[in-house]
């Protein structure tokens, strides 16, 4: 199976060079996905963890160990994600594009809201919201702090400087919606919750991320959205390609458990092969709908 491994291999950069071969996939629009996210509201606030903080003091120590990498590596994504989305809202093209972009922010504070509740009630972490996300922090691997605390943060610092700057605002959505998103996000999401419910442990904490799933889902679907508007410029599908071969070997290592071999490794059971393959199956089918492809044949297939 090919997985998110084998494109760090790849040497060159291939473009599609025929305009007849990028996709006509029709997808949802910035105005019907704010839509959704009206259809869409939950609370994380009312969630109930009473049976989650039983759970929890069952697991045994390895157990918390592996669960806790996991779940704070959302965590600290979660806060990353929302404070630096700031300068992607103020470089809407359209009035639909900016009531979207808003939802996302909100949504994104939700999303670490109910990491911080879980981390406060069933971890059992006292101190503020600050003292929890830094005894997360804790848990991470350096391609993870590499990612949201360099890259991320550069791509946001540069479309804040000029939110007109169009290869800013691409590379923005490469780094945040196809690769923290598109592609970590919802390989985490898809084991973890397969993890949870096979156990039957953790149903408040599972309730939520189901809710934070959902989102995700349709702040990819944006992404997809805007990138492949932005593919149809030749330029701009280069610099989508270059982008996903910068950060496609730093993505692979933050799926890496905090001392485990980057070749041979195990999250909650499920081998690096599966979760590589998950990933790069996750990539690589948006890909095709946007008009960009990571084969030295330039072809979408
Ligand atoms: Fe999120
Ligand atoms: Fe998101």
């Amino acid at each position: 199976m090919a997985n998110l491994l084998d494109l760090t291999a790849q040497g060159d950069v291939a473009t599609i060079t025929d305009e007849s071969k990028l996709p006509q996939v029709k997808l949802m629009t910035p105005q019907q996905l704010y839509e959704l996210w009206e259809r869409q509201q939950w609370v994380s606030h009312t969630i109930d963890f009473t049976k989650d903080k039983d759970d929890w003091a069952g697991l045994d120590d390895e157990l918390k160990a592996n669960l806790s990498w996991n779940l704070s590596s959302f965590f600290v994504g979660e806060e990353r994600v929302t404070t630096q989305f700031t300068g992607l809202v103020a470089a809407y093209e359209s009035q639909s594009e900016e009531a979207f972009l808003t939802t996302q922010q909100v949504d994104e504070a939700r999303h670490a809201q109910h990491f911080n509740r879980m981390y406060e009630q069933v971890l059992a972490i006292d101190g503020t919201f600050e003292d929890r996300l830094n005894r997360a922090r804790e848990d991470l691997n350096e391609p993870f702090l590499e990612l949201f605390d360099v890259h991320l943060v550069n791509a946001c610092d540069r479309l804040t400087a000029d939110r007109a700057d169009r290869e800013a605002k691409v590379d923005f959505v490469t780094t945040y919606h196809m690769v923290i998103e598109g592609t970590l996000a919802l390989t985490g999401q898809y084991f973890l919750t397969d993890f949870c419910q096979k156990n039957d442990i953790l149903p408040g904490f599972l309730e939520g991320f189901e809710n934070i799933s959902r989102d995700e889902h349709r702040h990819v679907a944006y992404g997809t959205w805007y990138l492949q508007q932005a593919a149809k410029d030749p330029g701009l599908r280069r610099r989508i390609q270059e982008k996903l071969f910068e950060l496609i070997p730093i993505a692979a290592g933050v799926l890496v458990p905090t001392g485990q071999d980057p070749e041979n490794y195990s999250i909650l059971g499920y081998d690096s092969e599966e979760t590589n393959g998950y990933a790069f199956t996750a990539l690589t089918r948006r890909l095709k709908v946007i008009g960009v492809s990571l084969t030295p044949e330039g072809v979408v297939s």
